[in-house]
């Protein structure tokens, strides 16, 4: 098996994300170096742990690695309090003690949840990342961005805790239903969008082979947008600056996820690309890029079979004024202004607070009336 590795050169809390096909069959070689007692407490979900945990299980037990496992309800539900308590009490139950580890195994849901116990069971445990969505793979997973939802927004409760170890098998996206692996395609797009011009030009060729199930274009795709979040993370793993680039596409994304209910209606991953659509329509109707790129990035969508505007979203949603204010509910606001990553060009974003709120409500208009 070929395994690429992907260093994140944090000082102090620098680890590296594996990617490869079978990889959770090594699990156990892989994680070995890093236990101090032959113990790992799981965390994944009923839906995930059908399909891997047993084989991951397998893996850890032939190198005398137990593993009690956690398997809570599947969906976005899942990522608040009630379930978060229980995981809590469930590795104290467990005697996970300071220097033991917990593994995340599953999608965004479950690694940001489970990072977030580690992050504050004993004032921090270390955690192992093993993603089992695209989505998790390319971004969640990695740069330790760990929490919850509160009822009253995405992700308002958290803490950054960076993983020891991420292993990202690529071949359990075989498993996922082609709508889910879509979804995550969604945040892979964002990366040739917000950063890297030649990424996006070979997602434009190799797209469709990726979808399709190419591991090595696959695996090439997890790695890029891996490297890209590495060296962003390295120079701000905080979010002071730089990082904000990684939410290309989210500030529309937060405000229809929370208009659709977080639910099936709208994928986070559907929401990001449609989200980032929006982001280059507004920057060229502000000047800032040519027409030509929002049509191009639409063009990429609707080649892959995804969702690209506010017209492939089934139901109501609420009307311009109405999307600004779930907008304003966005982390990202400062000072009561709202922030957008903008792009002058495909490769070429950056972060501003200077969005011109009448374009903005046009443009949110004419994408409803569409619908
Ligand atoms: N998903 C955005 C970030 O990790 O910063």
């Amino acid at each position: 098996m070929t395994i690429e590795t992907v260093h994140v050169g944090l000082p102090g809390r620098d680890y590296d994300i594996r990617i490869g096909a079978g990889l959770i069959d090594e699990a156990g070689a892989q994680i070995a170096p890093l236990l101090q007692r032959p113990r790992v407490a799981i965390i994944t979900d009923e839906t995930v742990a059908a399909l891997h945990l047993e084989p991951l299980r397998a893996a850890l037990a032939a190198q005398g690695i137990a593993a009690p496992a956690l398997a809570l309800p599947p969906g976005e539900a899942t990522k608040g309090w009630p379930q978060f308590t229980r995981t809590v009490e469930w590795l104290i139950e467990q005697k996970v003690e300071r220097r033991d580890i917990v593994l995340a195994l599953g999608g965004g849901v479950i690694g940001d949840l489970a990072g977030f116990a580690a992050a504050v069971l004993r004032r921090g445990v270390r955690f192992v990342q093993v993603p089992t969505s695209l989505l998790a793979q390319v971004d969640s997973s990695v740069g330790g961005k760990t929490g919850i939802n509160s009822p009253l927004g995405k992700n308002l409760i958290g803490a950054f805790h960076q993983p020891s170890l991420v292993l990202a098998d690529i071949a359990v996206l075989e498993t996922l239903n082609p709508r889910d692996f879509l979804a995550g395609y969604g945040e892979v797009v964002k990366y040739g969008l917000l950063g890297d011009a030649a990424f996006y030009e070979w997602l434009e060729l190799n797209g469709p082979a990726l979808a399709a199930g190419d591991r090595t274009a696959r695996a090439h795709a997890v790695r890029r947008a891996c490297e890209m979040k590495a060296g962003i993370v390295m120079r701000d793993e905080t979010e002071q600056g730089e990082r904000a680039l990684l939410n290309l596409g989210h500030t529309f994304c937060h405000a229809l996820e929370a208009a659709t209910g977080y639910g099936d209606r709208l994928l986070h991953g559907e929401g990001v690309a449609i989200g980032c659509a929006l982001a280059f329509e507004l920057s060229a109707r502000m000047g800032l890029c040519s027409q030509e790129e929002p049509s191009r990035v639409r063009a990429h969508l609707a080649a892959m079979g995804m969702k690209k505007d506010l017209a492939d979203i089934e139901g109501p949603l609420p009307d311009a004024d109405g999307l600004i204010a779930l907008m304003a509910q966005d982390k990202k606001v400062q000072d009561g202004k709202l922030r957008f990553v903008l792009a002058r060009g495909i490769g070429a974003a950056f972060v501003t607070s200077d969005v011109d709120a009448d374009l903005l409500r046009k443009l949110l208009t004419e994408a409803l009336k569409d619908r």
